[in-house]
């Protein structure tokens, strides 16, 4: 069994593969040669780093050069490979790209949410990959943090909704020594614990809250953080990334107490945990031998140390020998590390059988799977006003469409997807929110960016929003720096805006974001309001509630607060004044108009 497999393994080990396993490198700076001289246990790609083309076949040949290496070895032990598959398999160009979680946290429908991670897990096989760093499982508290859009929500209940369906998803039910099916790959947990909890106003320049303080007591910690990774857990997760953040004051990342403590010993995870990018760095020590030791013994198994990852393997072996580090604790890292890469299935088949196959070709961007993400995104949609019933649109009417994120596949799809911070314009397959307007719509469709035009038509829908970012770029400052991203839409956003109203053509605007942005100004000109979230590849979703294929069923997974002064502002608070509440979302009545009342749990 695999036990006894571990066992008899770790029994042969010298200390060099062993050091070797508990190291990550990224792609760029380790060689296949590097892997086979230093026994490294895992190679990732960090946004933006990508094979030749970026065509499936590349990342196949590069993660078989790796496992010709690694297998190559006295014993013989697999690489794994992982990549950031958080919404699709974001990396590739060519894959299909889901909403963010925020918008499946509108859904409200976990079911929904497995199918997506299990039609990503395929595509993540079908290029060699058994490792995504997903899923996410922040609760996010403070719209001001910029990797808000990757929580489900701000309820620590509805993010727990979505982590068991999610973990399933990808890898196909509990490991407990069993290996994954074909068409699975491992999952992680993240960012363990109290990402989405940071305070603002503490943490680095930088990374203000990103990489902040979440400051609770050990109760709200548990109930706000810790409880929604218990699904994941009794799903079988196989693998847990620390985050940069520090809970009251301690890094996570040297937080024995919550790591080994909570994470290993109370709540019985047995897989291994992974440090964050370079998140060593984060400890506050003189050397980095000292960082290494501190995290090490805190209960970190793995180290992801993409370039620096020669000097991490001299400092790691120099502590242990020492006896800085004991030899039970290295084991202890190391079995758990190759327990999952025998679940994995890594040791018969080091790459998923699903790259060799023959279907592998059809499987990134399947016409199924984009039907799926279609489906995701009308289910995400969230109808915030609708003045007179102007939505749904009537179909054979002369529509007129404007706004910087109407016809850009690149911005509806927010960070996290080719690029580490997203990139507009990169991707060019899928179907951007104008296309998906155009094949509705029924009648003619003119479009100007910049809002110029609109008079004589009988309707306008100006698609806004923010622009991709992803780790520290989001945070938003009193005082804007060049990482921020404001809540407010921009000046040239806001001239389109007063174009298209100066019209009077009654007009729907859809947002694109990945939090609520701040726009109780604006509101009262705009008939309807439609939060659009970052849908991803299949644009075509938001015209399908646009115009009544599908009626809204989304629901706010935040609140949506009415100005900078109520964040933080969450459901359950003592002074609960949003402009929308949690759980907020309006419908269309069964004769396919729209309801006036609220369809969501709260009350407008
Ligand atoms: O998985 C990510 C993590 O969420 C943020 N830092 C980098 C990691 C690897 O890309």
């Amino acid at each position: 069994d695999i036990d006894s497999r571990v066992r008899e393994l770790v029994s042969q080990m010298t200390l060099a593969e062993k050091v070797g396993q508990m190291t990550q490198a990224e792609r760029r700076h380790a060689t296949p040669e590097d892997v086979k001289k230093y026994h490294l246990g895992s190679i990732l790609n960090g946004g933006g780093s990508f094979p030749g083309e970026n065509t499936r076949e590349d990342w196949v040949q590069m993660i078989r050069d790796y496992q010709d290496a690694a297998t190559s070895t006295r014993l013989g032990i697999p690489i794994i490979y992982g990549t950031d598959a958080v919404h699709g398999h974001s990396n590739v160009v060519g894959a299909t790209i889901f909403p963010h979680n925020i918008g499946l946290g509108a859904t409200r429908n976990p079911e929904l949410a497995q199918k997506i991670a299990d039609v990503t897990a395929r595509e993540v096989a079908a290029t060699g990959v058994s490792w995504t760093f997903a899923p996410t499982l922040c609760v996010t508290r403070d719209e001001r943090w910029g990797r808000s859009y990757e929580c489900f929500g701000e309820s620590p209940e509805l993010v727990a909704e979505f982590a068991g369906p999610l973990v399933y998803g990808f890898q196909g039910g509990p490991m407990e020594g069993e290996t994954l099916a074909d068409n699975k790959i491992v999952a992680t947990a993240k960012h363990w614990v109290g990402d989405g909890g940071t305070t603002y106003g503490t943490g680095d320049e930088n990374y203000e809250i990103d990489r902040g303080d979440t400051q609770l007591s050990d109760e709200e910690l548990r109930e706000l953080h810790i409880a929604p990774y218990k699904p994941a857990l009794d799903a079988g997760v196989g693998t847990v990334m620390i985050s940069y953040s520090s809970v009251n004051g301690t890094k996570m990342h040297e937080h024995k107490e919550l790591i080994t403590g909570v994470l290993k010993e109370e709540l019985g995870f047995d897989g291994f945990t992974i440090s964050d990018w370079e998140a060593l760095k984060e400890i506050p020590a003189e050397t980095n031998r000292e960082r290494v030791v501190r995290s090490i013994n805190a209960g970190v198994d793995m180290v992801m140390e993409p370039e620096k990852w020669q000097q991490f393997i001299t400092d790691l072996t120099a502590a242990v020998e020492a006896g800085e580090i004991s030899m039970a604790r290295i084991d202890d890292a190391v079995s758990r590390i190759l327990k999952v890469k025998l679940e994995a299935g890594l040791f018969e088949n080091p790459l998923p059988p699903l790259a060799n196959g023959p279907d592998a070709d059809e499987l990134l961007g399947h016409k199924d799977h984009r039907e799926l993400g279609r489906q995701a995104v009308r289910e995400s949609q969230v109808v915030l006003k609708n003045t007179d019933r102007l939505l749904p649109l009537a179909k054979g009417k002369k529509v007129f469409v404007a706004g910087s994120h109407a016809d850009d596949i690149g911005l509806q799809s927010g960070g996290w997807t080719i690029e580490w911070q997203g990139k507009a314009g990169d991707i060019t397959e899928g179907t951007t929110i104008l296309e998906g307007i155009k094949e509705v719509a029924g009648g003619p469709v003119t479009y100007s960016a910049d809002g110029a035009g609109a008079e004589g038509h009988d309707v306008a829908i100006v698609v806004v929003g923010e622009d991709p970012y992803a780790e520290g770029m989001g945070d938003y400052r009193e005082a804007p720096c060049e990482l921020c991203k404001p809540l407010t839409l921009s000046d040239e956003q806001l001239a389109v805006l007063e174009k298209v109203e100066a019209s009077g053509v009654p007009t729907a605007v859809v947002l694109v974001s990945g939090r609520p942005l701040l726009i109780a100004d604006q509101l009262p000109q705009w008939e309807a309001l439609v939060a659009a979230w970052l849908p991803g590849t299949e644009g075509a979703g938001v015209a399908d509630v646009l115009f009544g294929d599908y009626a809204p069923s989304g629901k706010l997974p935040v609140t949506w607060p009415k100005n900078l002064k109520q964040i933080p502002i969450n459901v359950g608070d003592e002074e609960y004044d949003p402009l929308f509440p949690y759980g907020f979302g309006l419908t269309y009545a069964e004769d396919g108009r729209a309801e006036e009342g609220p369809a969501g749990e709260g009350q407008q």
